[in-house]
């Protein structure tokens, strides 16, 4: 471990250490429910060109360390940089979430793995601009997108419920869709080697759409992949803790843990917490507050905040969100969260 970050309380927890009170962070922790985010977020014309202003993203990134003193940083960017970097149509249109052009086999030779690291260099600036700016106690974590969760914003072209197009794309023309995840998985070692070369302490893959296969397909597309690139980051930098966050996983949740090669898995808000500990003995876990409670607060969220933490006490947890922050969620609950997280037990 690089000795700036031995003070780290998030790479202390990812080392396997049980400490308290736990290292604390949100997902989608930067964000709209921040007013001096959405101020921000008004001198860029589009949400791409915000991403790829190394100022505008360091400054992201930094806001919510300021306001809430959390243990970690997380890169201000998104999942759908890496299709963007492949060359692949992306836009971000206000109210409506990100859009691409839909693709299959056919468009898949023109995805061009060689133009990520040039194209998402001002996100690498970024990385290291906030690496400089950021406290040596304050983790900073890179992240990507897994690449079944990437593939389904290709295929579909936006957002889904049925998931239809990347499904029949799978069952259809199974050869094809290999070479898709191929691609990603490939895009996403030089993503999040870049990152980690520019200054990242630790990385998570979100595979957010985990949830969504049945079995065979949950460990082809989500185990699989999230596999292979763990294997390869970790012959590059063998050091760089790396987090799974298999959404939805259910009861894959296990065979996840046990066999993509991540150092910490990811809990969603729906993990029980029986089944949260049975992960929590082979490895450190994060997780997982309802965010609908974060936004309702009150005695609500306090008895939930005392009963994640008891469950996960005295073993390496880190806490956090089960999913990202909504934008309606007051400041004070999450004020109140923090403190919560740290008080005595
Ligand atoms: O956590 C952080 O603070 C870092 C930033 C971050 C963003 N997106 C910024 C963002 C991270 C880690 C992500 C990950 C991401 N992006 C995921 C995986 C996590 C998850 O939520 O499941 C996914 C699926 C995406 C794709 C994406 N980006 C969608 C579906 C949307 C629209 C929905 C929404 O929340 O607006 C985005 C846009 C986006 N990404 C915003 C932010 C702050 C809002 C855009 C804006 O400010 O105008």
């Amino acid at each position: 471990m690089p000795t700036r970050n031995r003070s780290s309380k998030l790479l202390q927890a990812l080392a396997r250490a049980a400490v308290d009170p736990p290292p604390l962070w949100m997902m989608r922790q930067a964000g709209r429910y921040l007013p001096e985010y959405r101020a921000l977020r008004a001198k860029a014309a589009n949400f791409l060109d915000f991403c790829y202003s190394p100022e505008l993203a360091t400054e992201a990134t930094l806001q919510p360390i300021r306001r809430f003193d959390f243990d970690a940083a997380i890169l201000f960017s998104d999942i759908l940089v890496v299709p963007d970097g492949l060359g692949a149509k992306v836009e971000f249109r206000e109210g409506e979430g990100p859009v691409l052009e839909p693709m299959g086999s056919a468009d898949i030779g023109r995805l061009n793995i060689a133009r990520v690291r040039p194209h998402l260099a001002p996100v690498y600036e970024a990385v290291a601009k906030v690496r400089a700016a950021l406290a040596p106690e304050k983790a900073l974590i890179g992240f990507a997108g897994a690449p079944w969760t990437v593939a389904c914003y290709m295929a579909e072209g936006h957002g889904s419920r049925d998931f239809l197009a990347p499904k029949t794309w799978m069952w259809r023309d199974r050869k094809s869709f290999v070479a898709l995840i191929d691609i990603l998985t490939q895009a996403t070692v030089e993503h999040l080697s870049a990152q980690i070369e520019a200054g990242a302490d630790c990385v998570q893959l979100f595979d957010s759409w985990a949830g969504v296969l049945p079995e065979d397909e949950f460990r082809d597309f989500v185990i699989a992949p999230n596999r292979a690139i763990v294997n390869s980051l970790k012959t590059r930098h063998p050091k760089v803790p790396i987090i799974g966050f298999p959404r939805g996983a259910g009861s894959m949740l296990g065979e996840y843990a046990a066999n993509a090669g991540v150092d910490a898995v990811g809990l969603d808000y729906t993990v029980p917490l029986a089944a949260a500990q049975a992960v929590q003995r082979k490895l450190p876990v994060q997780g997982n507050l309802d965010p609908v409670l974060l936004l309702v607060g009150g005695d609500a969220l306090s008895a939930r905040v005392r009963a994640i933490r008891k469950a996960f006490g005295g073993r390496p947890h880190i806490f956090n969100l089960g999913h990202g922050i909504l934008p309606a969620t007051p400041i004070a609950h999450v004020e109140a969260l923090v403190n919560a997280v740290r008080a005595a037990p």
